[in-house]
């Protein structure tokens, strides 16, 4: 009787294995491409209570019970921008005297100045919107130290001496984005209140000024998490269109999308002035 013998069985069995096991490997480069191309200059991990782009060194500690749920925005980094471009300046987050964000150089505007990267595209957004037929006003741009404490002090005699809430309007000397030179206050006749967000410029500005690379910071219904009333007019430049845009659509304001938030004590004495 023929003897029979496995061998070719056992070889068709390890080419099998071979090929099975070369497929894998390859499913697995394919899928892993995919993944970085998707994710490419993006930090996709949900911003939540514990997500702190920046780095550690400023958390806040302790339990901060404003803090909303931000367990389904996803969160982008602009990775061609200065981070300091979307820094984050409160009453927590301070600036050193004399801070100027991005390329620490100012740029004139229209009788104002701005650090020159946000100068350059404020200069585009106030003329798309003439080029819609609208008039506006620069009011206020960069500011100096000398300049905020003295906005500061005015404000608080307007306010019969109560710092907290004079602190609400006009921020505390080293925490105003004007002195970094990233913010804006856009008028359309020298006033600066809250009906400028029903006028055509104010929601043209809404509409439209993240394709500029600003956002609007002080919203109404974010009161109690920025410290600081609400302020249709002031525009904060955040270095890009795609970093403004990234903001913007997820509807958290800086300190909520950065992990920044306010210290209780840098808040809670506040509150009773903000809506
Ligand atoms: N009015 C805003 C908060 C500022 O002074 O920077
Ligand atoms: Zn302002």
């Amino acid at each position: 009787m023929k003897k029979r013998t496995r061998t070719p069985l056992i070889i068709a069995v390890c080419l099998i294995a071979v090929v099975v096991v070369a497929l894998g490997a390859l499913a697995a480069v394919c899928l892993t491409e995919d993944s970085a191309d998707t994710n490419r200059g993006k930090n996709t991990a949900a911003v939540s209570g514990d997500t702190n782009p920046e780095g550690d060194e400023n958390k806040v500690d302790g339990d901060n019970t404003k803090a909303v749920s931000t367990d389904t925005v996803e969160f982008y980094i602009d990775p061609d921008i200065d981070p300091s471009y979307y820094r984050v300046i409160n009453r927590t987050y301070p600036i050193d005297p004399g801070y100027v964000a991005g390329s620490g150089e100012l740029k004139s505007i229209e009788g104002k100045q701005m650090e020159s990267k946000a100068a350059d595209a404020l200069a585009k957004m106030v003329a798309a919107l003439r080029d819609e037929g609208m008039d506006i006003i620069i009011q206020s741009g960069y500011r100096t130290d000398e300049d905020q404490e003295y906005l500061y002090n005015r404000q608080i005699n307007r306010q019969n001496g109560n710092k907290e809430k004079a602190a609400t309007i006009s921020a505390v000397p080293l925490t105003s984005e004007h002195q970094a030179g990233l913010a804006v206050d856009l008028s359309t006749d020298g006033t600066l209140l809250e009906t400028f967000a029903d006028t055509k410029q104010g929601q043209w500005l809404k509409e439209h000024c993240a394709e500029y690379g600003f956002i609007l910071r002080y919203l109404p219904e974010k009161t109690l998490i920025t410290g600081i009333i609400n302020e249709p007019w002031h525009f904060r430049y955040v270095g890009s269109p795609a970093q403004a845009e990234a903001i913007t659509e997820s509807g958290l304001c800086m300190e909520e999308y950065f992990n920044k938030y306010l210290a209780d004590e840098d808040l809670d004495p506040y509150l009773p002035y903000l809506k």
